[in-house]
Parts: C-alpha cells; structure tokens; sequence
C-alpha cells in the first residue's frame, strides 16, 4: 500500500472533517501518500484528485460540512460508471480508498471492493441508521443540535400552552426522534419503527393537559410523515393549539461534538490502519464503546435494530 484516496460522499455530516483529518495525517505519519477526491464518487469519476498534505487538514477539526465536498451520484449506480472509478483509481495509482458516509456510500464501496479497490467505510451520517455500529459520525452533533432547539421551543410552547410537534431528520431511522425525546422531555416519540395511533397520542396530550402539563413537546422522525399535517390532525382532535416546527437541514451543520470529533478521529486512524495491515472490504464502527471493524457485506446485510428500552423509557418519563 503506497497511495490512499479518501472521500465524502452523500449528506454531510458533522465530524467529516476530522475524520479526513485524521486519514491524512495518519496515512502520511505511515509514509503513505495520501489523495484527496472531491465531490464523492462523481468527482473520482471525473477525476477531481488531489494530493493532501499535513497543512491541507489544518484548522478543519472545528468545522463542520465537509472540505472535499459531497455528492450524490446516478452514474456510479450504474456498471460503467463503477468500472470508471476503478480506471481512474489505477491512472491515479491509488491503491487504498478511504469513504466516509452513510448507507449508500457503503454500498458503493461495497461495490468497489467487488471490482478488486481494496475499500474501507467511516460511517458519517447524522441518521444513526448503520446497524453494524452503535454510533455514527455526526449523530452526536445532530442530537445536541436538536436538543438546544427543543429547549426553545419548549419556553414558547408553555407561555402560549400549546403543543408542539417538532420534526427530525433521520430517513427511515427514528433514533434522532428518540434520543432528542429522553434528552429533551418529550411528551411523546413517534419513530417509523413503532408508528403511532392518533386517538392513542391525543388522548396523552389531553390527559397531561387535565394533570397541568403546560406544554406538549412531541418529537416526530421525518420517516412517520410531515409535522404539518400531523399538526392539524391532533388541533382538530384536541382543540389545543398546535404548532409544528421542522428543523431540516439545520441538523446537518454545525461544530461537531468533542463526542463525533474523537469518533472521527479515531475511527479515520482506525480506517488507515486496516488498509495497511491488508484489511480490505471492511467498514469501521463502534461496539462496546471500543472501535471495531466488520466486513461490509455483513455490515450492510444487518438491519439496524432502534433502542425499545429508551422508546418506553420515553412513555415511563414523560408522565
Ligand atoms: O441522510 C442524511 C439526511 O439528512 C436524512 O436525514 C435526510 O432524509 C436526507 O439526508 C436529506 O437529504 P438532502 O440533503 O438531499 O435533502
């Protein structure tokens, strides 16, 4: 192994650029030569690589988003568009790919390794959604993110005693939705793992209303459906006023958390090394708070399990 690659690929997410931080540093403290490729697979298709230097990942360790850019990209779904990767990876004499990103990415990679490119995967992705790993670079920040706006919108829910349905990212994944629920006390979590009944949720908030509650805080993931529509159906039901808040892509940005900055850090370190000791097809996660590592078919073959301990925690605490 003498020349890596390293790139970011579908959404960002906080902590990506600690992570290419750390590969680069890594690569280079282990005499390799390390290139950067921008704009994921469509720019390692296009070519767009670039040698990194120490100095070329200064000052990026606060920052969030990512410095090589992301994409997502139709033509590396497609066989020719893989076996271009490949060419251009030979022309460029890559011979160790880094990506760093969530489920698609991996399976690009995945389908890279198929091709004979000895790929490694850094789970960056806000949405938790990996089974594989306990944790993913990103969520943290993401959760902390949330976390600060529910706190606001708590103060305004109870002056005015309305209830607030607050939407999170997360795709088909609710463990934004859950965590922000226990961390922010919510009066209710609704995750595309459980779903939900109407009559059941309404008749929550009218129970907390008689017992004093003054606000209703209900934490839903994008995955179950629109926070809008939600919000007239419970303001119809209830005849509490209802407001609906969706925090989108203010999720995805931000200074990563000193929890996803040591995640990416040790994790890119982690990725380098694997490359190294000839470990190919493998993406690095955690298990047991310990950095581990796992082939990528088995990775991607588990299905990612939510946290039914928190979720009914969840109903226990908010009473
Ligand atoms: O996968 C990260 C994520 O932010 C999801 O939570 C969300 O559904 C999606 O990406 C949004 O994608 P885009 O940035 O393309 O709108």
């Amino acid at each position: 192994m003498r020349t890596i690659g390293v790139l970011t690929s579908g959404g960002d997410a906080p902590g990506m650029n600690a992570a290419i931080r750390a590969v680069v540093r890594t690569g280079i403290d282990h005499g390799l030569k390390v290139m950067g490729i921008h704009r994921g697979y469509s720019g390692l298709i296009n070519g767009e690589i670039f040698e990194m230097d120490r100095r070329s990942v200064s000052d990026i360790i606060h920052k969030g988003g990512t410095i090589l850019k992301t994409a997502r990209c139709e033509e590396f779904t497609t066989d020719a568009g893989r076996e271009k990767a490949v060419n251009v990876l030979k022309v460029f004499g890559i011979d160790g790919l880094v990506v760093i990103g969530g489920d698609g990415s991996f399976r690009g990679a995945q389908a890279l390794s198929k091709l004979g490119v000895a790929a490694v995967g850094i789970p960056g992705t806000i949405d938790n959604d990996l089974a594989y790993t306990q944790y993913t670079v990103g969520f943290d920040t993401a959760l902390n993110t949330v976390l600060d706006a529910i706190n606001k919108i708590r103060d305004t829910s109870s002056s005015h005693e309305r209830i607030s349905i607050i939407e999170v990212m997360g795709r088909n994944c609710g463990d934004i939705a859950l965590y922000t629920g226990i961390a922010g006390g919510a009066e209710k979590v609704i995750i595309p793992e459980k779903g939900y009944d109407l009559n059941e949720l309404c008749r929550i908030i009218i129970e907390g209303k008689i017992r004093g509650k003054l606000h209703n805080l209900i934490l839903l993931a994008e995955g179950v459906g629109g926070a809008n529509e939600l919000a007239s159906k419970v303001e119809n039901v209830t005849g509490i006023e209802t407001r609906s808040t969706i925090l989108g892509h203010i999720q995805r940005g931000g200074s990563p958390s000193a929890f996803d900055r040591i995640l990416a850090s040790t994790m890119g370190a982690r990725a380098v090394e694997l490359l190294i000791e000839g470990k190919s097809s493998r993406v690095v996660g955690v298990q047991g708070g310990k950095i581990s590592d796992m082939d990528i078919d088995e990775a991607l073959s588990m299905k990612h399990e939510f946290n039914e301990y928190l979720y009914n925690l969840s109903r226990v605490l908010s009473y």
